[in-house]
């Protein structure tokens, strides 16, 4: 995670953000360490990336890199306003243990905000924020089957927005953010769909940060909440207003350095780089 000392609404890159609906600062720290609180509660260690002057949105660490094993596919931001997000990350992640390696050439990749595991596949946002030929090349790479998902909605701009893995075979989803495509293809590879309907959409339910059975979503979901009871996970809600107004929320807000719950391959090989592709993208 990234604290929030310089997180604000500065910019517009998405329907959410508006200068004038400014973030309350002090409501922002609040909720940012009580989103922390719970996810040390569920069981989470979090480390912290420090934050950056002028990068306001560095506080979404979900963007920062798609990691697989010791690997980190580092992002490269659609917006310029972003750009300068990349090489903190870049650093933090090189000094921490990880193989940085940038996203193919003349892409842009938004990393776990558009790629996520669930399974041993590797779902993948396109068309908004990173581009379709880059995950494919990425899947190639680490050597994992990509399923490329079209975002067709400007609020649901990246694929963590409206689609969230919470293990192998389970997954919270917003149909309306996908096309008849993308959706025919959730459907057809994973058994148990949870849906959210479109006000807890917008109230950001995809956006969850998952720890174990523990589910931390933003407040205003209890339709979600419900259901994921009902299907044996543990939700949990925190206020996260402040975020909403820039587009992000629990999930955003996070990286899972050890692999998603849902991935497959962190099951098999825990920290480890068993695989031999070492190919250059
Ligand atoms: N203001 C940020 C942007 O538009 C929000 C990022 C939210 N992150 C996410 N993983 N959905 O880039």
């Amino acid at each position: 995670m990234c604290p929030p000392d310089h997180y604000g609404v500065y910019y517009v890159i998405n329907p959410w953000m508006d200068i004038a609906r400014q973030a309350d600062h002090a409501a922002a720290v609040a909720q940012w360490q009580s989103l922390r609180a719970a996810l040390v509660a569920a069981g989470a260690q979090v480390s912290l990336v420090p934050p950056v002057e002028g990068l306001p949105d560095m506080v979404f660490t979900a963007n920062a890199a798609l990691i697989y094993r010791k690997r980190a596919i580092v992002s490269r931001f659609r917006h310029e306003q972003r750009a300068g997000e990349q090489p903190h990350f870049r650093r933090w992640l090189a000094e921490h243990g990880f193989e940085a390696l940038d996203p193919p050439d003349g892409h842009a990749f938004e990393g776990a905000g558009d790629a996520l595991f669930c399974g041993d596949t590797l779902y993948a946002g396109y068309r908004q924020r990173s581009d379709a030929i880059g995950h494919q090349k990425i899947g190639t790479l680490l050597g994992v089957r990509v399923l490329p998902l079209e975002l067709v909605s400007a609020h649901f701009y990246h694929l963590d927005t409206c689609f969230c893995p919470l293990d192998a075979q389970t997954a919270i989803w917003f149909p309306p953010a996908l096309d008849e495509y993308g959706r025919r293809v959730i459907r057809a590879n994973i058994a148990n769909l949870i849906e959210v309907e479109e006000a807890e959409a917008r109230s950001f339910a995809c956006n969850a940060a998952v720890v174990g059975r523990a589910v931390v979503t933003n407040i205003g979901c209890s339709g979600l909440h419900g259901r994921l009871r009902a299907a044996g996970f543990a939700p949990v809600e925190v206020p996260l207003s402040e975020f909403v107004k820039a587009g992000g929320s629990a999930k955003c807000l996070t990286l899972r350095l050890d692999g998603e719950e849902a991935a497959a391959w962190r099951q098999d090989d825990p920290g480890g780089n068993s695989e031999n592709c070492h190919d250059r993208l």
